[in-house]
C-alpha cells in the first residue's frame, strides 16, 4: 500500500526515500552529522541511527551558530488524549539539543487544533489534556529556565498578533493543496495552519530582533514549515529550519504511525507494568517464523519485527543491540525472548518517566508561559 503522510494520518508502510523526494526536503548526510558532532562532542544515537534523518536548512543554522548567532528551537504537542511513547521521541532530541547547544525551547500545545479537528471534544477537555500532556514534557528533564510552554487559548493574546499576520499571507487554495482542506472542512482548520507557524517566529517578535527557529518534530509536520517558509520573507521574518524524525511504529505492525485513540497500538507514559507487559506480548507485530524448529533453522527478521524495532529507539547501548539483533537474524533468539527484553526495557524507561512526571505537577508553573 502507498504511504499517506500528513499531519493528521500516517498510513501504509512509509518510505521515507521517497517522503524525502516527495516533501523536498534533504537527508542527514555524513558531512551534516560531522558538523553537528563537531559543537556536541558526541552523536546522539537518534542521529547515529538515522531516527533523525531528514532535515531543512540545517546548514545555515549551524553557519548561523557558528557566527554566534543562537538559535531557538521550537516544537509541540495536539492534546488529545494520553500521550504515548512515539510522542516522546522528538521531545527526548529537544531535551538533548537545548542540553548540548544551551538552547531555549518555546513548546506548543494546541488546545485549540485539536477541539476543531476532533468533532468529539470539548475545547474544555482538551485544555485540560494539554496541561496533562505538559507533564510529560517537563518530565522529559527540559531546564525551566530555558523552557517555556503554552497552551495555544491560554496564550490566545501574543499568538493571535503572530496568526493573523501569517493568515493574510496564506490563501485557501494553498491551504487546500498542501493539507487537502475541503469545503465540508470547518473554517477553523482553514485558519489553524496559522496557528501553528505563529511560534515559528515567536522569539523574534517577543525579543524584536531576528532569531532562527529549529524546529525537531516528526516529518509528519512538515508540510506547516512549508508554507511558513514561503511566507517568512513577506512577513518579514526569518525562515525556520527543520530537522525530521521518523515514527516509532504503532505496536500491532511495522507500518503507519501509533495512535493516541486506539490503545492496542501504543503504549502510553502513564501505562502500569503490567498492562505493557499484556500490549507487548499480545499485540507486538512478530518478525519470527511460524514454528520453534523454523524459526531456529532460518532466523527472525527484525527489520520487520516491532519490539527489535522498539528496541533500536530505546536501547542506548549499540553493542547490546547489535547483538540482540544477530541473534535474532540467526534463529538464537526467539520472539517470546525479544519481547521479555523490550517488556524491561520501556518498563525500567516508563518507571523513571512516571516518578518524574509526578514530580512536574508541583513545578508546573515554572514553564507555562501567559499573555
Ligand atoms: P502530535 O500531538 O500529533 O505529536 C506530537 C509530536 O510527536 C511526533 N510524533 C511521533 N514521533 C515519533 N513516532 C511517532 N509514532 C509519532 N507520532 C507523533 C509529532 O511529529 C510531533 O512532533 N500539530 C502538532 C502539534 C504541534 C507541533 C508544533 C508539533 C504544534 N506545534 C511544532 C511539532 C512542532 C501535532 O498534532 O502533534
Amino acid at each position: 500500500m502507498a504511504h499517506v503522510v500528513t499531519p493528521w494520518e500516517v498510513k501504509g508502510n512509509v518510505d521515507y526515500d521517497k517522503l524525502i523526494q516527495e516533501f523536498g526536503v534533504s537527508k542527514i548526510d555524513p558531512k551534516v552529522l560531522a558538523r553537528i558532532q563537531k559543537h556536541t562532542g558526541e552523536l546522539h544515537y537518534f542521529l547515529r541511527r538515522g531516527i533523525f534523518f531528514a532535515h531543512r536548512d540545517l546548514n545555515f543554522v549551524l553557519d548561523e551558530y557558528e557566527k554566534g548567532n543562537k538559535f531557538f528551537l521550537y516544537t509541540g504537542r495536539s492534546p488529545s488524549g494520553n500521550t504515548h511513547l512515539g510522542h516522546l521521541i522528538p521531545w527526548i532530541f529537544n531535551k538533548w539539543l537545548q542540553d548540548k547547544f544551551n538552547a531555549e525551547l518555546y513548546f506548543q500545545i494546541t488546545d485549540d487544533e485539536k477541539f476543531m479537528y476532533r468533532p468529539e471534544l470539548s475545547l474544555e477537555e482538551t485544555n485540560r489534556l494539554g496541561y496533562e500532556n505538559a507533564l510529560d514534557v517537563i518530565a522529559c528533564g527540559f531546564n525551566p529556565k530555558k523552557t517555556f510552554i503554552f497552551v495555544d487559548t491560554d496564550y490566545g493574546k501574543t499568538l493571535y498578533k503572530l496568526s493573523v499576520k501569517i493568515a493574510k499571507k496564506v490563501t485557501a487554495s494553498s491551504a487546500k493543496a498542501v493539507f487537502g482542506f475541503t469545503d465540508s472542512t470547518n473554517i477553523g482548520m482553514y485558519f489553524w495552519p496559522a496557528v501553528q507557524a505563529a511560534p515559528c517566529y515567536l522569539p523574534t517578535f517577543l525579543k524584536g530582533k531576528p532569531v532562527r527557529t529549529l524546529i525537531p518534530a516528526a516529518i509528519d509536520q512538515d508540510p506547516y514549515w512549508r508554507i511558513t517558509r514561503d511566507i517568512a520573507e513577506k512577513v518579514g521574518f526569518p525562515k525556520p529550519a527543520a530537522i525530521h524524525n521518523v515514527f516509532l511504529p504503532a505496536l500491532t505492525g511495522p507500518s503507519g504511525k501509533m495512535s493516541a485513540s486506539h490503545s492496542e497500538t501504543a503504549v502510553y507514559t502513564t501505562d502500569s507494568p503490567e498492562v505493557v507487559e499484556k500490549k507487548i506480548r499480545k499485540y507486538a507485530f512478530s518478525g519470527g517464523r511460524d514454528t520453534i524448529e523454523e524459526h531456529r533453522r532460518l532466523g527472525g527478521n527484525p527489520d520487520i519485527d516491532v519490539s527489535y524495532q522498539w528496541l533500536t529507539f530505546f536501547e542506548e547501548d549499540d553493542k547490546k543491540l547489535k547483538k540482540i539483533h544477530d541473534e535474532y537474524k540467526s534463529g538464537k533468539m526467539l520472539t517470546g525472548e525479544l519481547k521479555e527484553i523490550l517488556i524491561e526495557k520501556v518498563n525500567g524507561f516508563l518507571k523513571e518517566h512516571q516518578r518524574n512526571r509526578e514530580k512536574a505537577r508541583k513545578n508546573l508553573d515554572k514553564f507555562i508561559l501567559k499573555d
